[in-house]
């Protein structure tokens, strides 16, 4: 690696089109039609399984919400302005942007709410080129129903009154209670293919300045279940365990998943 960044912040995608999934999978469609043609949605249920592309695709929302951009391209953040970049650097911290991200373990829903509402009212539209703003509400299956409903009002009648689009990032079949589901839109990430995956990690080995054959790729991308955090991971420690600087040899792969295999 060219320096100790880890691989999944490094490559965590600053525009929709670089999602492994691509353009043309149905959700991420329905996601970058509706902002091309500005219809707007005041919450969001997006699902899916652990580490496919959740809360990135929330955050790329959160950008595009923030971009200052002139141009702005028709679906796209810029990725690289001030709002852009605050999103991408500082997540938690980027309200001034009109980008606020809660993991909701751990916090009571009225402090959340309590947050939501003063973070929401301190956003300045500023020199953002969008109106709306948007919060994450991450991990949101982890609440139990009762406070889950406690979610409903905020959602509904602040949402409206500032202009707010809700995330609600949940695992692939958690019970989300219906006073919340029937207000969200309903969006499914799914897994990538194999191909896909390879791709994706081929691509990656080479930004790092490394070739990464294809039946290797397959390799990594296979024992990860096709999740690219986990063969994001993986691609790492084999570039860690490799002992040639420009290839991820064969053996650095098959150590870097039986360690994984050997983990359970
Ligand atoms: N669809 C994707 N395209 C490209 N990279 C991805 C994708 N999904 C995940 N990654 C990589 O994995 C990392 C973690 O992704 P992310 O946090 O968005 O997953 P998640 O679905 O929110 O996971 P969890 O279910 O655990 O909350 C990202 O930083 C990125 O490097
Ligand atoms: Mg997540
Ligand atoms: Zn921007």
């Amino acid at each position: 690696m060219k320096d100790n960044v880890d691989l999944r912040s490094k490559y965590r995608p600053a525009k929709f089109r670089h999602l492994v999934q691509g353009l043309h999978d149905p959700t991420i469609q329905a996601i970058t039609t509706a902002l091309a043609r500005r219809i707007r949605f005041q919450a969001m249920l997006l699902r899916g399984p652990y580490g496919d592309g959740k809360t990135t695709t929330a955050r790329l929302l959160g950008q595009r919400a923030s971009c200052t951009c002139q141009e702005l391209h028709a679906f796209e953040p810029c990725g690289g302005c001030g709002g852009c970049r605050s999103v991408m650097i500082h997540p938690c911290d980027s309200e001034y942007w009109g980008y606020s991200e809660f993991d909701v373990q751990g916090i009571s829903p009225r402090d959340i709410t309590a947050r939501i509402m003063s973070e929401i009212s301190y956003a300045k539209s500023g020199a953002r080129i969008m109106s709306q703003r948007v919060v994450t509400l991450d991990e949101f299956h982890r609440l139990p129903g009762k406070d889950q409903e406690k979610f409903v009002k905020v959602i509904e009648d602040k949402g409206r009154e500032h202009n707010t689009l809700f995330i609600l990032c949940v695992a692939p079949d958690a019970t989300i209670c219906p006073a919340i589901s029937q207000r969200c839109a309903q969006r499914r990430l799914r897994l990538p293919s194999i191909k896909e995956c390879i791709r994706h990690l081929r691509v990656i080995a080479r930004a790092e300045g490394r070739v990464l054959t294809h039946e290797d790729a397959d390799l990594l991308a296979s024992t990860a279940g096709a999740v690219p955090r986990a063969y994001l991971g993986l691609l790492q420690d084999a570039i860690l365990f490799s002992s040639n600087d420009r290839i991820v040899t064969r053996e650095s792969v098959i150590t870097a998943c039986d360690m994984l295999c050997s983990n359970g």
